[in-house]
């Protein structure tokens, strides 16, 4: 059985102030999260705080960087190196945001060596992959997912899967409010499977696939049911203890 996985994406948002009161809310609720894995995801700046506070309270609450660079030192100018993320605690590097591909260009293939960046210093990729609107409504969904996978299979192979994560993002369904359905969601969920399984059964079976797209606490429980959607990557509702809190329940 996989064990499921719930992580909050911060995005850019937070201060000082309201990061300590977040880490604490979900603190003083995390005992009641039985078997499901909890990470956030903080802004680069707040890594240092935030492990601090997790490494010292209640847990177990991991913790991973909203992206990383593909480069490890030099003249990267405003880039942070995965060596830097591990060093402040983290187990997790998100790559391949919708975001990060849409308004800053990312390729596949930048987004590839980001993902095998993050595991040359230990930490586990989240991939996230997924179609805009017009791609669903061309009906290339698909082909979408299918060519954001091969990109890190073609530079990492298949065994890279072993210790990862891959969270499905319908662009259309972040941040507006619009989910997909369960049944949308496990189609993919399934496609993607399928598509490890055809390089490596194993490898398949126990790769966790996340959704993320406007999940909250009042949809969660019926997205998690499906048999392919091993967990979430929360947005929005993660910047809220009690929610997040919620939703990491359902998973449990
Ligand atoms: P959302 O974002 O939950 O606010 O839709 C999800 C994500 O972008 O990871």
């Amino acid at each position: 059985m996989r064990i499921p996985l719930v992580a909050g994406n911060w995005k850019l948002n937070g201060t000082r102030a309201s990061i300590k009161e977040l880490v604490e809310g979900l603190q003083s609720g995390i005992s009641a999260i039985k078997k499901t894995q909890v990470a956030v995801c903080p802004p680069y700046v707040y890594l240092n705080e935030v492990g601090q506070m997790l490494a010292d309270g209640p847990g177990p609450i991991a913790m991973g960087s909203q992206d990383v660079s593909a480069e490890d030192s030099g003249a990267f100018t405003g880039e942070v190196a995965g060596t830097m993320i591990r060093e402040m605690g983290c187990a997790y590097a998100i790559v391949g945001h919708s975001e990060r591909r849409s308004i800053y260009g990312e390729s596949d293939e930048l987004t590839a060596r980001k993902f095998a960046a993050a595991r040359r210093h230990g930490l586990k990729p989240i991939l996230c992959v997924g179609e805009t609107l017009q791609e669903r409504e061309q009906n290339i969904t698909e082909k979408v997912v299918a060519r954001q996978i091969d990109a890190v299979i073609d530079l990492e192979g298949i065994d890279a899967f072993k210790d990862a994560v891959i969270a499905y993002e319908p662009v259309w369904a972040i941040g507006t409010g619009m989910t997909a359905t369960p049944e949308q969601a496990q189609e993919v969920h399934a496609f993607i499977r399928g598509r490890i399984a055809a390089e490596d059964q194993s490898v398949a079976d126990g790769l966790q696939i996340l959704y993320g797209g406007s999940v909250k606490g009042n949809n969660a429980e019926e997205l998690f049911a499906k048999p392919d959607i091993d967990g979430g990557l929360i947005g929005g509702a993660s910047l809220a203890a009690g929610e997040f809190l919620t939703i990491c329940q359902a998973a449990d």
